[in-house]
Order: C-alpha cells, then sequence, then structure tokens
C-alpha cells in the first residue's frame, strides 16, 4: 500500500467517528482526493518554476484599491514634522496634508484615515466634537481639495482629553455610558464636515448604536460606520502614542480594549457591532491577529478590515534600517498574509509606499 492510501484510511475514520456515519453518503471528504495520489505523479514544484506560473496560480493579491493611508494632522501652518518613532510618516497641518493626500490620490488609494492632534486638551476632550476641530478643519479642506478621496475619521476622544483615556472619567475608570454622547457627537461633527465614513475606535459598549441613530437623527443616515469592533489592549500601539501624543496619563486601556488572549470574545465583539449597525468591522492590531481575522471573515457577511498598526510598521522598518530585514520585502509578505488571512480593506502606513510597488 502506498503511504497517500494510508492518509486516506485514516481521515476516514476520523470522519466516521465524528458523526458522519455509513449510509449518509458514500463520498469521502474533499481533501482525500487531492491525498490519493502522491510524488512522483504530483510535485507541487511544477507551478513554482517561474514568476509567470508563480503568479498565475497566485492565491491573493493585493491592489492600492483596498488600501487605508492613516494621517496626523495637527495645528498651524506649513507643518510637516516626522514623527521620530514612524519614519517617513508626519504630522501634517491642513494646509500641507493637501498635497499628501494627493499624492495618496494618485497611487490608487481610495482613503485616508484622519486622526487629529488638537490646540489644546481637556477633561472632556471637547475638541474631538468641535465643530471648528482640527479633524472637522483637515476634513472640510481634502473634501473641498481632493474630493476623489474617501475621508475616514476616528471617532475618539483619547487625542483630545488631559488624562489620555478615551472617554470621560468617573471614579477612576473610564465612564462607559456617559460617553456614549460624546463620541455619537463627534461622529456627527465630523460627518458634518464631510467624512465620508467614520470609524469608533473608543471600544465602549453601545457606541455603535449610539452612532447610528445620532447620524440618522442628523440628517447623516448614508454615513456608514466602520467599527474597530476587535480592538485589542496592545503593545503594538506605542509609536502610535507619540504621533498622537495620545498615552494615558494613568492606568492602561485595559479596562475597554480587548484582552490579546481572546478569540471568541472577539466574535461576540463584532456580532454586537454588527447588531447595533456596524457596516464594516475592523480587527486591530492585524498581523499577530490573524487568527480572528480568519474567523471573523468566515463567520460574517459584512466586509472586514484589519488595521496594521504602528508597532507592525515599526518593527519592520527599525529592522530594515538596522539591515536586519530586506524592508520591502517584509513590508509585501505581511500585507499579502493580512488579505489571505481574510481582510477585505487594509489600513497601513505602508499604503503609499506599496502602492508605488503594485
Ligand atoms: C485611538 C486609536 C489608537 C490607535 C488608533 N486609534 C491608539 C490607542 O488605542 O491607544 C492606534 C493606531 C496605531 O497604533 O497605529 N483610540
Amino acid at each position: 500500500m502506498p503511504p497517500s492510501a494510508v492518509i486516506v484510511v485514516d481521515l476516514f475514520q476520523r470522519h466516521n467517528s465524528s458523526g458522519w456515519r455509513h449510509g449518509l453518503s458514500r463520498r469521502p471528504p474533499a481533501a482525500c482526493y487531492d491525498l490519493g495520489m502522491a510524488f512522483p505523479v504530483h510535485r507541487p514544484r511544477r507551478l513554482r518554476r517561474t514568476e509567470l506560473l508563480r503568479s498565475f496560480v497566485r492565491e491573493t493579491r493585493l491592489s492600492p484599491e483596498s488600501f487605508v493611508y492613516p494621517l496626523f494632522v495637527c495645528p498651524g501652518t506649513g507643518v510637516k514634522q516626522e514623527i521620530s518613532a514612524m519614519p517617513g510618516n508626519y504630522r501634517f497641518s491642513v494646509d500641507r496634508v493637501i498635497e499628501e493626500c494627493r499624492e495618496a490620490a494618485g497611487l490608487g488609494i481610495p482613503a485616508v484615515l484622519l486622526f487629529g492632534l488638537p490646540e489644546s486638551k481637556d477633561e472632556a476632550g471637547s475638541g474631538a466634537y468641535d465643530d471648528d476641530g482640527i479633524v472637522q478643519r483637515a476634513a472640510r479642506a481634502i473634501k473641498r481639495e481632493v474630493p476623489g478621496l474617501m475621508v475616514i475619521t476616528d471617532v475618539c476622544l483619547c487625542e483630545y482629553t488631559s488624562h489620555g483615556h478615551c472617554g470621560r472619567i468617573a471614579d477612576g475608570d473610564v465612564d462607559n455610558d456617559s460617553t456614549l454622547e460624546l463620541i455619537a457627537r463627534t461622529a456627527v461633527s465630523q460627518a458634518r464636515a464631510g467624512a465620508d465614513i467614520v470609524a469608533p475606535s473608543d471600544m465602549m459598549d453601545g457606541r455603535v448604536a449610539a452612532i447610528r441613530s445620532a447620524l440618522d437623527a442628523a440628517g447623516l443616515a448614508n454615513i456608514p460606520i466602520l467599527s474597530y469592533a476587535a480592538k485589542y489592549a496592545s503593545v503594538f500601539y506605542g509609536p502610535f502614542r507619540e504621533a498622537a501624543d495620545s498615552a494615558p496619563q494613568f492606568g492602561d486601556r485595559r479596562s475597554y480594549q480587548m484582552d490579546p488572549a481572546n478569540q471568541r470574545e472577539a466574535m461576540r465583539e463584532v456580532a454586537l457591532d454588527i447588531e447595533e449597525g456596524a457596516d464594516m468591522v475592523m480587527i486591530k492590531p492585524a498581523m499577530p491577529y490573524l487568527d480572528v481575522i480568519c474567523r471573523v471573515r468566515q463567520q460574517f457577511n459584512v466586509p472586514v478590515a484589519a488595521y496594521q498598526v504602528s508597532g507592525e510598521f515599526s518593527m519592520i522598518v527599525a529592522a530594515a534600517r538596522l539591515g536586519w530585514l530586506d524592508g520591502t520585502r517584509a513590508m509585501m509578505e505581511s500585507l499579502v498574509a493580512i488579505r489571505r488571512a481574510g481582510a477585505d480593506l487594509i489600513l497601513t502606513y505602508f499604503a503609499k509606499q506599496a502602492a508605488k510597488l503594485l
């Protein structure tokens, strides 16, 4: 008996013992056919011989159409200040962010994600829902100057609060229910300023429902919500917190962002967000959570986004600078892996760089 036949028998038995019984169907599971004949008939290397063949049978393709490029907007004019922990990424004043957006649009990137650095911060994060706030001004300018580009706004308070948390503080913790109103106001204000899509990242319970009803009441029923549904309390946000000056001044975010050990809980978060009205859901970070992306893609039928966060970006860039990795190949491999896991959309600081190669 050739070795392959042994595998077939084994698969049969396992299948039968788990409830797939005689008489129901005489057909073996599909996988058996693939294992039916092995070497020398089967030589998977045949399809890897040339780049033409490899690209012919490639299962996953990257395209700039599925990229979202995150940008940081700050006060002032003429500002383009590099973020030291994220080389090649900048804080732009509103006037300078326009040229960056034009370049992104020219490369075929359909959307940017805006984060704001306000002039001043306060307890209640009022800069987030100020109609003349930094993100609102940037959204208006981008929609006017680069109308072909979609503006997605990050809906959160952490960049705007003096304490750096994503919501209102009560008794030393972030108070869920009183934060909802502020989050909803932020989303409405951003959408009125021209945001095409709002993306809540605060992780308060019930925020998608609060945003949906506030948008609808404001006559903004057509604005989609991309929820950061499964957002983990991750160390990989480190460089972002320098970029957005949003590190919590006390404690951490573990009472609202998810425990990295949990996958089933992500399914629950995604289900709840969809029930509340999320049009698209996001998993964040991306590469350490490919299993979550894969399972969400299989279980739900809304578009799935994955955020390759600042730390994922900076690790690759740092290793490349040290000569330890080929940075370009690491970038492309990480992006293709995120897509292969099931992400329809990828938010990435590599958007421009990768788009240039595609
Ligand atoms: C705001 C927010 C964060 C990120 C996106 N939105 C920071 C955080 O939750 O601490 C991180 C993005 C990145 O690391 O690239 N809540």
